[in-house]
């Protein structure tokens, strides 16, 4: 090892590197000179999403180019179609494996793939943010057993993924819902996805290539497989009255409890409180059972305040939020990847352009030098 190398468990607290992208802050998050609570108040996924892309705030006429590209870039060829019905209904398959499975695949029929220029990863990000949302339609039909839901071109990206996974189209509210989660979900600087992703570019390799690495790291559930995990230990506990009991099991026996904690953030994630309002007041209206999710989950939240003084990340208001919209929960993760599939070739792009292998130092533990016959 180097001698002024500084070794830190899990890079916590390091510095690896510049990014115009984003800004994780304690006070605030920045998407590129833009506040969070700013857009997800004033603008819509396809706007953020051509901000992350492509640098600015789309002018009107961009805006209307860039959804129409989108648009367009919905439909999947057929072999990628029969790849993803495969891969959605394998005995042993979790949709994140099937999204990544298919997104390497689709390298294979990209004209761009090989061509790592800023331009080619432009034209090839916006295809990718197009196909990732039909992809998951498609393998929601292939789990239910039901035919094939083609992508609406006249509908946004938030509504037409609702409509391709349920083959009905969502009310205006649902789809807001879902926008502003896709807007909140778009980037967050270096966590290990995107990092992941980066590290990948850093050889010059390619796009698809980034992103099936980045797909794989996010779903682990310390990352962004948390939505799906918070969700299930929600369901675990099942009603209010359990909610004491299984919290102090969960501190006697030092389990995890997800969708709580973050790396960064120590006074709370910015974009937790967002989504919390949107579900629990959608919860309010549709009534029923719905309510009695965020009651179970506030109460979560009051004994981890209380007791250990950590707060809920994004995940955990996404989990009860996706649930009672009747999203299912195998889906969280990857309607996360359509989101995050812009902070990705944003990351990915400014990485090819600045040609920088990354490659740390590691601090030796293993047995001092010996002779092999001796
Ligand atoms: C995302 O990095 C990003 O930006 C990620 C993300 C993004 O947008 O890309 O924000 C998305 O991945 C959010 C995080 C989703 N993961 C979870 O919700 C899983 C549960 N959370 C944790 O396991 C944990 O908080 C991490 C993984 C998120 C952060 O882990 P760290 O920074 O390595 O902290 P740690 O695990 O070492 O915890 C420090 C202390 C420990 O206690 P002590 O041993 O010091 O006594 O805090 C405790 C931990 O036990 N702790 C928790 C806890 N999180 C931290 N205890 C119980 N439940 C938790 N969730």
């Amino acid at each position: 090892m180097n001698a002024t190398a500084v070794a830190s468990q899990g890079l916590a607290g390091i510095i690896a590197g510049e990014s115009a992208v984003c800004s994780v802050e304690q006070g605030k998050l920045i998407y590129r000179g833009y506040e969070i609570h700013d857009l997800a108040e004033n603008a819509t996924f396809e706007e953020v999403a051509y901000l992350l892309i492509l640098g600015d705030k789309p002018t009107a006429g961009q805006l209307s180019a860039f959804k129409k590209e989108l648009a367009e870039a919905r439909s999947l060829p057929q072999d990628v179609v029969n790849l993803i019905k495969e891969c959605a209904t394998a005995p042993y398959t979790h949709p994140m494996d099937a999204l990544r499975t298919v997104v390497s695949y689709l390298a294979h029929f990209d004209p761009d793939c090989q061509d790592i220029s800023a331009e080619a990863e432009v034209r090839k990000a916006k295809r990718l943010t197009a196909q990732i949302g039909t992809i998951i339609g498609h393998m929601q039909n292939a789990i239910d057993g039901r035919d094939i839901v083609a992508p609406d071109p006249s509908l946004s990206y938030a509504a037409n993924l609702l409509y391709m996974m349920r083959g009905e189209k969502p009310t205006a509210e649902e789809e807001h819902i879902v926008d502003v989660s896709l807007i909140l979900y778009a980037e967050h600087d270096f966590n290990a996805s995107t990092f992941t992703g980066r590290v990948i570019a850093g050889t010059l390799s390619d796009l698809h290539g980034a992103i099936t690495g980045a797909i794989a790291a996010l779903k682990g559930p310390l990352h962004g497989g948390a939505n799906e995990a918070a969700m299930e230990m929600l369901k675990e506990i099942g009603t209010l009255d359990n909610v004491e009991s299984f919290m102090q099991q969960a501190f006697a026996t030092k389990r995890k409890i997800m969708g709580f904690g973050h790396r960064v953030y120590k006074n709370g994630d910015h974009r937790a409180d967002i989504l919390h309002k949107l579900g629990r007041a959608y919860a309010e209206k549709k009534g029923g059972d719905a309510v009695k999710w965020f009651d179970i989950g506030e109460r979560v939240q009051k004994i981890m305040r209380d007791e250990k003084n950590i707060l809920p990340n994004v995940d955990f208001p996404c989990g009860m939020t996706y649930f009672v919209m009747g999203i299912p929960v195998p889906q969280y993760t990857p309607i996360f990847v359509a989101s995050r599939i812009t902070g990705w070739c944003a990351h990915v792009i400014e990485q090819h352009a600045d040609r920088k292998l990354i490659r740390p130092l590691s601090s030796y533990t293993g047995p001092t030098e010996r002779k092999w016959n001796g």
